[in-house]
């Protein structure tokens, strides 16, 4: 039996192999030579890329390997279309390249990109080229800590990018208005970028907007609108900027969150207003569902007045950190704090509270920082099982 069953095996494997086996298209040529050109405009220099991954990806390409010519599909952090062959992804973060940038790069030909990640080199401090404009079916793109400098206009012209980081990257001007032009962004990460003057209202309102990271531009001016219903945002992230006013009860307010999906209701994760000047006349209703999934809660330093929320009303909560510091919050420490099982730091100091001390927070086996100085507290600390610190 085996000696007959073996020879068909063999045959079928073979003959499945000629139907199988996609005909995988080789790297266009032009394509190929574009990425070489790229490469030999850079040199590889170890300190370049600050990553603890960084490795030199370019390394491996190569115009011809054992005779014949190289698929640049096949090389390191390129990925090509499957049906096509052109060149759709050029992850290059952590590469250890340096150099500058020029308008003239052949990166700038490769037309079908969707995903490029240049970030953690050093580009020195080239600006980045107008010519970016070209690459208009990209959906990604990350420039972050790339020692690239500037933001040309003719970004908006990428209609369909999704995600844009330009983290750390030194643009040094006046907050650009044709940002509000990228209708189909989700993330926009401008952390630490050099931004001033006024921030678009706008951008709060793209329609697909989940997150906003802003912080430390410290001279970038604004104002939080009236939040619409039904608005995507998950993520605002601007501290250390100079947004000032008051936060409209829309942010929060929990009959219009609760006009959405619950899942939408609770996208909210992570509200980071921390020293602005800003002014909340209470602080949002929605910090009181109990469906929410805020984590980190710090608006430390602003002048926010008004009560404490009931912070986690049922024992479901995430919230792992709150830092209320520095405002003008009045009232007592409201007792459904007690409840907010994964609470690791919670910093209510210098405020205007007037209450006992609160020694029912023992019940939070987390918490791990605690600070109340600075409010007009009356009695003893008591039957705290844990041991937190208490930092001055
Ligand atoms: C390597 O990169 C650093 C910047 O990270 C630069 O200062 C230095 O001049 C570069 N060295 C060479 C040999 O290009
Ligand atoms: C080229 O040859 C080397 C050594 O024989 C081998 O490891 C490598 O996989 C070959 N590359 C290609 C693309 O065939
Ligand atoms: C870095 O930028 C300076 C100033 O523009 C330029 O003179 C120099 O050639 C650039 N170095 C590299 C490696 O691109
Ligand atoms: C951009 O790249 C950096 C460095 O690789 C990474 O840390 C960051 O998460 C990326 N940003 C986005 C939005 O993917
Ligand atoms: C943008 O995305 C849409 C939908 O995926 C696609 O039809 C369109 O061709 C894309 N635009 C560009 C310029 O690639
Ligand atoms: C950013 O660039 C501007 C000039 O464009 C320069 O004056 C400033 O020092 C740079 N900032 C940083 C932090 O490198
Ligand atoms: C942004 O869009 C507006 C309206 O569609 C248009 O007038 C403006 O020229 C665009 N800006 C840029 C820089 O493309
Ligand atoms: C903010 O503006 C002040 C005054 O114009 C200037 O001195 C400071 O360097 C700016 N800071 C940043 C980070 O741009
Ligand atoms: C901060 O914003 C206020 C207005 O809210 C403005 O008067 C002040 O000039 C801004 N400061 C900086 C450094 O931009
Ligand atoms: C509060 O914020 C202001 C302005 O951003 C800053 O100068 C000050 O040091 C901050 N204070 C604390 C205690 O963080």
């Amino acid at each position: 039996m085996e000696l007959y069953i073996f020879p068909v095996l063999v045959i079928l494997s073979c003959t499945s192999c000629y139907l199988i086996l996609p005909v995988q298209p080789l790297c266009h040529k032009d394509e190929s030579i574009a990425l070489l050109q790229f490469k030999d405009s850079l040199t590889a220099n170890n300190s370049a890329s600050r990553g603890p991954a960084a490795y030199t990806k370019m390394a491996s390409w190569k115009a011809v390997e054992n005779g014949t010519e190289a698929d640049c599909c096949s090389w390191d952090g390129v990925k090509c279309d499957e049906n096509t062959g052109h060149v759709i992804s050029l992850d290059l973060s952590s590469s250890c390249l340096y150099g500058s940038i020029m308008s003239s790069s052949s990166l700038f030909s490769l037309t079908h990109l969707q995903m490029l990640n240049l970030a953690d080199n050093h580009f020195n401090y080239s600006r980045i080229p107008p010519e970016l404009g070209r690459l208009s079916k990209l959906t990604y793109l990350n420039l972050s800590s790339s020692f690239l400098t500037g933001l040309p206009s003719e970004i908006s012209l990428l209609s369909n990018l999704s995600t844009f980081d330009l983290g750390y990257v030194n643009v040094s001007s006046k907050m650009p208005d044709f940002l509000v032009n990228l209708s189909s962004l989700t993330s926009l990460i401008m952390r630490n970028c050099g931004l001033y003057g006024e921030f678009p209202e706008k951008l709060f309102h793209l329609p697909k907007i989940q997150v906003l990271i802003f912080q430390v531009n410290s001279n970038l001016t604004g104002h939080f609108p009236e939040f619409r219903s039904g608005s995507p945002l998950r993520t605002l992230w601007f501290s250390r900027t100079n947004f000032s006013g008051i936060i409209p009860f829309s942010i929060g307010n929990l009959e219009s969150l609760e006009f959405l999906s619950v899942a939408r209701a609770n996208s909210l994760q992570l509200l980071d207003l921390s020293n602005n000047l800003l002014s909340w006349i209470t602080l949002p209703k929605c910090l009181e569902n109990p469906n929410n999934l805020l984590s980190v809660l710090s608006i430390k330093n602003n002048s926010f007045h008004g009560t404490i929320p009931q912070m986690c009303l049922t024992d479901r909560s995430l919230l792992k950190m709150i830092d209320l510091g520095y405002n003008q919050l009045e009232g007592r420490i409201p007792r459904s704090l007690a409840n907010c099982q994964m609470l690791e730091s919670l910093n209510l100091g210098n405020n205007q509270i007037r209450d006992v001390f609160p020694s029912w927070l023992g019940q939070l086996s987390k918490l791990r920082l605690l600070t109340l100085r600075s409010n007009n507290l009356q009695g003893q600390l008591t039957n705290l099982n844990s041991t937190p610190q208490f930092p001055n």
